[in-house]
């Protein structure tokens, strides 16, 4: 059986305001997988992600980490935190620190650590992310893009074993988008879990292993990009575009010029190598 690191158990959220953010929600994800929990703004996905690490306790239902419930004493949520990393959509509401270098600190800083453990890790996220050349740059005079570098090098010092991106390529410019997927893509290659969120359509059929669709507080659908893509049922409920991937591969096979033995393509590459592949079949 596959282990599973993170389980929402029909969970509930409730704001203050009496929006009822959460109606009855259960995803489960599986330790060293990539996720993706694809929906449009206000389905709730910011308000499920806050719950993963504690910092919003269900109304109803509950969270586990690692196959354990979440407890919401002071000690319980710090190991918690320890284990599961954010990174927010606004890194504004994440930097707070003076300087890069602080900034990256500040987390491992806080688990107690020895100075040559801290500055190693420090080293190190800094590294991965790119962003070590600005280590003495005030955080509030970096780019948006850079911002957001450093707010993923905060979280990877932590060296939690699941990272959480809320919508990590939202704002960002296509080559800094690039970038980013390309630091998830070896986050988890470097063996911990990553679960993002996104509306966008293509990104979550590229990049994850599987996919959960919410709307309106609950999940729609979920299953593998290729389960949730060619389900045109859940794709018309949750008003979800088809990956342009797709739509070419299936107007292919459509056409015929594709042989139905050949793998679903996930991304542009893995598309032309498949018609390159069919093509060079028809000439031989
Ligand atoms: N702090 C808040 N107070 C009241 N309602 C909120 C708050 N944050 C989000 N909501 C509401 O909760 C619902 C889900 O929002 P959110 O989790 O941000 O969705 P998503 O991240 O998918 O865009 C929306 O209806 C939103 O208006
Ligand atoms: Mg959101």
């Amino acid at each position: 059986m596959a282990e599973l690191i993170l389980e929402a158990i029909d969970i509930e959220f409730i704001y203050p305001d009496g929006t009822r953010a959460i109606k009855g929600l259960s995803l489960a994800v599986e330790k060293g997988k990539k996720v993706a929990v694809l929906g449009p703004n206000g389905a709730g996905k910011s308000t499920l992600f806050l719950h993963f690490n504690g910092i919003l306790r269900p109304s109803r239902g509950k969270v586990r980490f690692a196959g354990r419930d979440v407890t919401y004493g002071h000690a319980a949520l710090m190991e918690l935190r320890k284990n599961v990393g954010i990174v927010f959509q606004d890194p504004d509401t994440q930097l707070f620190s003076a300087s890069v270098l602080q900034e990256v600190s500040f987390g491992p800083l806080n688990l107690g650590l020895s100075k040559e453990e801290v500055l190693r890790r420090v080293e190190r996220a800094m590294e991965d992310t790119g962003v070590a050349d600005l280590r003495n740059k005030p955080t509030h005079l970096l780019s948006f893009g850079q911002k957001k570098l450093v707010a993923i090098a905060g979280i990877l010092a932590m060296e939690p074993s699941v990272l959480i991106f809320d919508e990590p390529t939202a704002w960002l410019d296509p080559r800094h988008s690039v970038r980013t997927m390309e630091l998830l893509e070896r986050i988890s290659r470097s063996g911990k879990t990553v679960v993002l969120s996104t509306h966008d359509a293509d990104l979550a059929f590229s990049w994850a292993d599987y996919i959960y669709v919410l709307k309106d507080g609950v999940v729609a659908g979920e299953g593998t990009p290729e389960q949730v893509f060619q389900d045109e049922a859940l794709l018309q409920q949750a008003h979800l575009e088809k990956p342009w991937v797709l739509e070419v591969y299936n107007q292919l096979r459509r056409n015929g010029l594709l042989s139905p033995g050949i793998p679903v393509p996930r991304t542009k590459a893995q598309l032309f190598a498949c018609i390159g592949g069919c093509l060079g079949k028809g000439r031989g």
